[in-house]
């Protein structure tokens, strides 16, 4: 069983509330940020979903892809994010990130690019609620599923044994490269175009839950 994450990005944003509800039979709603530095395209901020979290009480799963997470995380706390993922490649001082998040009272998730080592995140295994696998190059949705990603999966799967995090992947996943992911460990799966395309999005979820 996999624990689902529709990634809004893909959604049509001049009807976000519906498209919201559409996917609100998943347990997260993963929420993409990009501010056109850290990735090459620019998403949304905080004020967006906002205004959703009194409306959905799905679990809001926000990924910073952000140059600069430190000075936003307040905004992304405030506006009622539950966990809050930043960018490995983009702190010079991972531990003060760590810090500042729980100090905002979120759960910590980490994430790495796809040349990003999984060895860099070992210092901080122990700290973190959520680490994010990215199995596409960061910035845009409806990408190739990267099957390298595969073994970062199973890494961490490994180090799970003495913490207590989970696993997402992020990129590519449909019920093919899910299954892939999940067999190797994963915990969530994160899935953009494959839900929003679909012409059964509640369907959709299901059959990737089941995985
Ligand atoms: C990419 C984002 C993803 C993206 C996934 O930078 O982090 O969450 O929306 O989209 P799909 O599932 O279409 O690859
Ligand atoms: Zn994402």
């Amino acid at each position: 069983m996999a624990i689902v994450a529709p990634s809004i990005l893909s959604a049509d944003f001049s009807h976000l509330y519906n498209e919201v509800k559409s996917v609100s039979s998943a347990e997260f709603l993963h929420i993409d940020v990009m501010d056109g530095h850290f990735v090459p395209n620019i998403s949304i901020g905080a004020m967006v979903y906002k205004n959703l979290r009194k409306d959905f009480d799905m679990v809001f799963d926000v990924h910073l892809m952000i140059t600069d997470p430190m000075k936003y995380a307040k905004d992304f706390a405030d506006a009622g994010a539950d966990y809050i993922t930043f960018h490995y490649e983009a702190v010079s001082d991972v531990m003060e990130m760590i810090n500042h998040l729980k100090n905002l009272n979120v759960k910590v998730g980490i994430s790495i690019k796809p040349g990003t080592d999984v060895k860099v995140l070992d210092p901080y295994l122990k700290h973190l609620d959520l680490i994010l696998i990215m199995s596409v190059e960061p910035g845009f949705g409806g990408q190739k599923f990267i099957p390298s990603s595969l073994d970062k999966v199973k890494y961490f799967k490994q180090q799970k044994e003495k913490n207590n995090f989970l696993i997402e992947i992020d990129g590519g996943i449909n019920l093919e490269t899910g299954k892939l992911a999940v067999d190797a460990g994963c915990d969530i799966l994160v899935a953009g175009s494959y839900i929003f395309n679909s012409t059964n999005r509640k369907q959709v979820i299901k059959e990737l839950g089941k995985l």
